[in-house]
């Protein structure tokens, strides 16, 4: 698509990923899952490692969505959390999310070298550090819950940072790897003795046993959403997930640290380390904000550049993007089947960007529950829990802002026609009475669809990095030309005719 970068991120440049065909006709299998990422790939897997037939459907390319926009740590230590699990769960059942990171971490590594994926697994310590004293004390109580968890964490200075910090949480046998080379080499396992793994083939209609997409359809005894979000209206999980964005850059840098970092304070930052072609590239991220919000992004992402060039002596910046993610509410994913009784969807989302352990950690609990197994994790993560176990203020908190961007939005600080539009801009603007999201290319195209998200109704906003339109109510992203990139929205933006 012309002008709509946000697929040349680092990891989907850095791997070559043979095409997988799209589905044709029509098909039956064990299990049906729709979306090719870490989740649906590695719970085909698993689910054909348990003797089932698997069908996996992708809208676009397997593993280069979420997955492939996402830093790819391998670690259980996912910030200041365990204390807040701890509180609002009780020890046991944060013990029990401890548990599941740590066997998502293990069984990535495990599935590479049964399978011979040349993955770039790189173990590395994990730490969250503060320069700020307000969260000194919140980071040695993370080490010493970390710590009762079984988790591998201590307490230091001393991290390798190119910055002098006030503490740190260092935990051990963590690592990091290529998420684009490890979905990809997993998903070319799938294939044969009657499971597939289908791109270019957007699910369009479906139940618990059948889905039905533009290339044709698949019926099974169960359907996996492993989408993001659940798609359209499944579970309401827009309700009680909501989205975040952050920038993701990648640069060659001269100051190397040895391990994987994220600040426990805002403005948010992430940093990990990854070598191509005799270069080590830092691909860093944060600090998060609102999906659609063009002027947020842009202050987020010059901040991010700053600190990179900064700190660790970056070199151009060679690549942009923007990630998503979502969270739950009471900060435990839902994983599971989204109805009491197992006779819904089995799901998985509200990783809040944790994916690489959580989503690995989904696979092997959906693996279970699709062949009738039990799982003890399923305490925590029970996606069948209607209302959040806590988290409603938080959640009364989003929606306001939500409401607020839709009262508001931006439009009366942008041009109104598309004849105002400089070469590069974008804006929301209504024509003959209609919002319209349009952008005006470097050649004088104007790209305009209906501004109205195709989910639930809000008005999408601008993505200046990726030249997309996202949506600030529930975080469906879409092309130039309103293609769905991910949901929860399934139908593409209305078309407009452009000036
Ligand atoms: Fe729900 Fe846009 S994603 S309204």
């Amino acid at each position: 698509m012309p002008g709509s970068p946000h697929n040349r991120t680092y990891w989907n440049e850095t791997a070559t990923v043979p095409d997988l065909p799209a589905l044709s006709g029509d098909l039956e299998v064990d299990v049906a899952i729709i979306g090719g990422g870490i989740v649906g790939i590695t719970t085909a897997r698993l689910l054909k490692d348990m003797g089932q037939k698997v069908a996996v459907i992708e809208a676009r390319r397997v593993g280069q969505q979420v997955t492939g926009k996402s830093t790819a740590k391998m670690s259980s230590q996912h910030g200041i959390l365990y204390q807040t699990l701890e509180s609002k769960f009780g020890e046991d059942r944060a013990r029990l999310y401890a548990e599941a990171q740590e066997a998502g971490i293990r069984r990535i590594s495990e599935l590479a070298g049964e399978h011979g994926i040349e993955a770039d697994i790189e173990p590395m310590p994990a730490f969250t550090y503060t320069q700020d004293e307000n969260y000194v004390s919140q980071i040695e109580k993370e080490v010493e819950v970390a710590k009762r968890l079984g988790l591998p964490a201590s307490l230091t200075r001393d991290t390798g940072l190119p910055f002098d910090v006030l503490a740190a949480m260092r935990w051990d046998d963590q690592a990091q790897f290529h998420p684009v080379k490890y979905v990809s080499g997993l998903a070319a396992t799938i294939p044969g003795d009657g499971s597939h793994v289908f791109e270019k083939s957007r699910a369009v209609e479906w139940e618990p046993t059948r889905v039905v997409t533009d290339r044709g359809s698949v019926r099974a005894r169960h359907v996996v959403m492993a989408t993001h979000l659940p798609l359209g209206q499944i579970g309401m999980y827009y309700a009680i997930a909501h989205p975040h964005a952050e920038p993701v850059i990648a640069a060659p840098i001269k100051r190397v640290p040895r391990g994987m970092y994220k600040n426990a304070e805002e403005p948010g930052r992430s940093i990990r380390t990854h070598r191509h072609e005799g270069k080590v590239y830092g691909i860093a991220a944060g600090p998060t904000f609102k999906p659609g919000h063009p002027d947020d992004e842009q202050e987020s992402l010059k901040g991010l550049e700053e600190w990179l060039t900064e700190h660790f002596e970056a070199g151009p910046i060679e690549y942009r993007w923007v990630n998503e993610d979502y969270e739950a509410v009471d900060r435990a994913p839902y994983i599971g089947w989204s109805s009491k009784g197992g006779d819904g969807y089995l799901v998985a989302t509200g990783f809040a960007a944790w994916g690489i352990s959580n989503g690995t950690a989904a696979a092997m609990i959906i693996a279970d529950l699709a062949t009738g197994k039990e799982n003890k994790w399923i305490e925590i993560f029970d996606a069948s829990r209607v209302k959040p176990l806590a988290g409603a203020k938080d959640f009364v908190k989003e929606n306001v802002s939500v409401a607020a961007h839709l009262v508001g939005g931006y439009l009366s600080r942008k041009p109104k026609s598309y004849d105002e539009l400089e070469p590069g801009d974008a804006a929301i603007m209504k024509i003959d009475g209609d919002n319209v999201a349009a952008f005006k290319d470097e050649q004088g195209k104007v790209h305009a669809v209906s501004a109205v998200c195709t989910h639930m109704g809000c008005l999408v906003g601008w993505n200046a990095t990726d030249r997309t339109w996202d949506c600030p109510c529930h975080g469906s992203r879409f092309e130039l030309s309103g293609e769905v990139i991910h949901g929860p929205a399934t139908q593409p933006l209305g078309s407009k005719v452009t000036g």
